[in-house]
């Protein structure tokens, strides 16, 4: 069995090490490929290309998993919502339309996504058993904000839009659930082996609407992964000591702290979960002995108990490559 496996399923406590956006721009390889596709949901769909920029950082790194290159926001492309990534602009969607939305069946839902499963196929040959390959998915809330526009810049959300359509949001949320739950069986029918959800805007979430837009949306695509027998990290980034609730509401077999999370606050609260990341991507910035001493925090306070080595978030653009190499060496040898 593989490292992260090992970690989640048996609690063992052993090494593992891969990073959130380890397949990206900071990557001078991923750039050369980039540059010669202008559309980015069409190179997420080029099954052979997305294999091929999945295993970049392994083979630059050799880091013990693999995490598709894909994005959360493929979802509401296959579900007949056009997405865009315009440059410096983030992604654009269509305006929603709930009439087009309900038409949506999953025979032809899958079949949107075929070219993300091919790709995992693929990777999933090409990839070292010994290491795991890790499928994702957009938690139904942080689609959501994507899909009906209520995203008003970087670390807001349009709450009037949330609280005028409070009906159509929780059908949309509770369809979404379902699509969710049929990619990920997807994806692992094609070969992978974790499934991480990514809710990166629950910190956004109104504290009374944290029930209903965050805690049980994730309960239950994780109920389904128990009795799936698939392994599954959360992220439910932002929620502060939130987390503590997170853990006991949703019990996912591992957590992925952000980096406001502080490592010695978790170890207490965060218990019956193994513990991933937590380091400021933005450190990876900093002098050589200024990264080592901030990963040294996580290492120190995780020591003897399984944890699973990442960031806090994903990995910057202005990364220097030649600091992660560093880093991940700095881990091995800690
Ligand atoms: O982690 C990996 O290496 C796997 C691939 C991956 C991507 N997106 C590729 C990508 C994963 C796991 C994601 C998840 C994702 N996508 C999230 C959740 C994680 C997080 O960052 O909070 C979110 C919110 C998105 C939506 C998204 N996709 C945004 C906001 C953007 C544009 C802005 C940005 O940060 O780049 C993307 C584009 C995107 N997805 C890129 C990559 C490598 C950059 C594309 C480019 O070259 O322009």
């Amino acid at each position: 069995m593989n490292s992260l496996k090992e970690i989640l399923i048996n609690k063992k406590i052993c090494k593992s090490v891969w990073f959130m956006r380890q397949a990206g721009r900071y990557l001078p390889e991923f750039r050369e490929i980039r540059s010669q596709n202008q559309d980015f949901v069409n190179l997420c769909l080029n099954s052979e290309l997305s294999s091929k920029i999945t295993l970049q950082p392994i083979e630059r790194f050799n880091l013990d998993s693999a995490i598709i290159f894909s994005d959360i926001l493929l979802v509401p492309y296959a579900l007949n919502q056009k997405v865009e990534f315009l440059k410096n602009h983030g992604p654009k969607l269509e305006t929603f339309n709930l009439e087009i939305f309900l038409k949506n069946d999953d025979l032809k839902f899958t079949e949107k996504l075929k070219p993300v499963y091919k790709a995992i196929e693929i990777t999933r040959k090409k990839l070292n058993k010994e290491k795991s390959l890790i499928s994702f998915i957009g938690a139904p809330w942080t689609l959501l904000v994507y899909m009906i526009g209520a995203k008003q810049n970087k670390n807001e959300v349009d709450l009037n839009i949330i609280n005028k359509k409070k009906d159509e949001i929780s059908l949309v949320l509770e369809k979404l659930i379902n699509y969710l739950c049929l990619h990920i069986e997807n994806q692992v029918r094609a070969g992978a082996d974790v499934v991480q959800i990514f809710d990166s805007w629950a910190g956004l979430i109104p504290q009374e609407d944290l029930n209903n837009f965050c805690y049980t949306p994730n309960s239950k695509i994780v109920e389904f992964c128990r009795k799936k027998g698939i392994p599954v990290i959360c992220f439910p980034k932002g929620i502060k000591k939130k987390y503590k609730d997170f853990i006991s509401l949703v019990k996912p077999d591992g957590i992925n702290i952000d980096y406001n999370i502080d490592p010695m606050w978790a170890k207490e609260n965060l218990k019956d979960t193994v513990i991933q990341g937590g380091l400021d991507p933005k450190v990876l910035l900093l002098p050589d002995e200024q990264i080592y001493s901030n990963a040294r925090k996580y290492l120190d306070a995780f020591k003897g108990l399984p944890y699973v080595f990442n960031l806090g978030h994903g990995m910057l653009p202005e990364t220097n490559p030649d600091k992660v190499d560093r880093l991940i060496k700095f881990y091995r040898e800690y």
